[in-house]
């Protein structure tokens, strides 16, 4: 019977030198599969004596797995090499004119993120980014809302495996966690907005696991709640153009703000019909309020010299209003027909000169 040594060296070194994933499979049917080498010298164990059959049937055991490791191994190995060289053939240039037969359109979620931007940007404001992997705190601790709080289930969290130092991590469920981020990081003045990505469990019409939100964030020593309405009713008007916009204040509850207020807008629904303007109906559009003190001490900022407001709204929803786009699934389904249509061309940038809907 052969012996597993010299075997064992010949079959690694056989795998190490095949040419390419053929070859593997090849070796590994030569060697592991019905007929193969290993099979056949597993078969004859029968033939010995219960102590030879154990320590023989180890030896073969052990050098099943080896070779089967090693297969493995280098199967990657030639699939991570052969990923890179298309990787390297495909390469595209994406600093290259457009071809004008084939001209790409803007999405509409990032047309609406830059008329947004443009607006508030316009009052004042920077654009800042967070990290959409998020730890428990940022998401929700900082943001007064503590371990058995009801919104913890309300936002259908994407749980993470902790990190290496046993941190535990989520999506991000709202882009209010970069308000925490940048309160630690700044001193007030501080007047922010922050468009991005956020992620929730939950796909149905009116709602994807991945959508995207806009926080915004002023805090000074005497920013006030008139203020806040001041700009979210500017911020209301300008954006969907409609110069007398009615704008409504409704108390509300958030645990990071106090006090809270969602905002609608007036609208009417005649002959079924969704018109955003003067009306007899309202459209919630958003949430906002004063944040809390106990956010600002958490975020190192004295909640007896600073105070501000904070909002969020969600683009998909007032990008799907004032463009009048009816599934707010079509925004993911990468289909070429419907860009076509609800895309924008790319030199129409939203800006306070040109108008945002030039
Ligand atoms: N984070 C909230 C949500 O995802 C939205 C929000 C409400 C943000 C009120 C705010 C705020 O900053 O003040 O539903």
């Amino acid at each position: 019977m052969q012996d597993t040594h010299s075997l064992r060296q010949e079959l690694l070194e056989s795998i190490g030198t095949a040419a390419d994933l053929e070859a593997l499979e090849q070796l590994r049917v030569t060697t592991l599969g019905r007929r193969g080498r290993i099979t056949d010298l597993m078969r004859q164990l029968g033939t010995l004596s219960p102590e030879l059959r154990r320590s023989r049937g180890q030896d073969l055991n052990r050098l099943k797995t080896d070779v089967e490791a090693a297969l493995e191994e280098r199967r990657q190995a030639m699939a991570n090499s052969a990923l890179e060289s298309r990787l390297l053939e495909e390469q595209v240039d994406i600093t290259l004119p457009a071809r004008p037969e084939r001209r790409g359109m803007v999405h509409p979620i990032s047309q609406t993120i830059d008329a947004l931007t443009a607006l508030f940007c316009e009052m004042g404001f920077t654009v800042v980014e967070g990290p959409h992997i998020e730890t428990d705190y940022y998401n929700f601790t900082a943001l007064n809302i503590p371990p058995e709080h009801p919104a913890r289930q309300e936002q259908d969290t994407f749980y993470l495996p902790a990190d290496p130092t046993g941190t535990p991590r989520v999506l991000r469920t709202h882009t209010s966690p970069v308000q925490v981020r940048v309160m630690e990081r700044t001193t007030p003045p501080i007047r922010i907005i922050v468009p991005g990505r956020t992620f929730r469990s939950d796909h149905d019409a009116t709602h994807s696991p991945m959508f995207h939100q806009v926080e915004g964030l002023v805090i000074d020593r005497s920013t006030h709640m008139g203020h806040l309405k001041g700009c979210l009713i500017d911020f209301c008007r300008a954006f969907f153009g409609v110069d007398d916009l009615p704008v409504r204040f409704r108390p509300s509850y958030f645990p990071f703000t106090e006090p809270s207020a969602e905002v609608d807008i007036g609208c009417t629904r005649a002959g079924g019909e969704l018109r955003i303007g003067p009306g007899d109906d309202w459209l919630e559009i958003l949430g906002s309020g004063m944040v809390h003190p106990r956010v600002l001490a958490n975020c190192g900022i004295d909640p007896d010299i600073y105070q501000g407001f904070a909002f969020g709204m969600g683009i998909e929803r007032i990008a799907m209003l004032k463009y009048g786009i009816p599934d707010l699934r079509a925004f993911y389904d990468c289909d070429l027909r419907w860009l076509r249509h609800y895309g924008f061309l790319p030199l129409r940038i939203p800006a306070i000169p040109g108008g945002i809907d030039r």
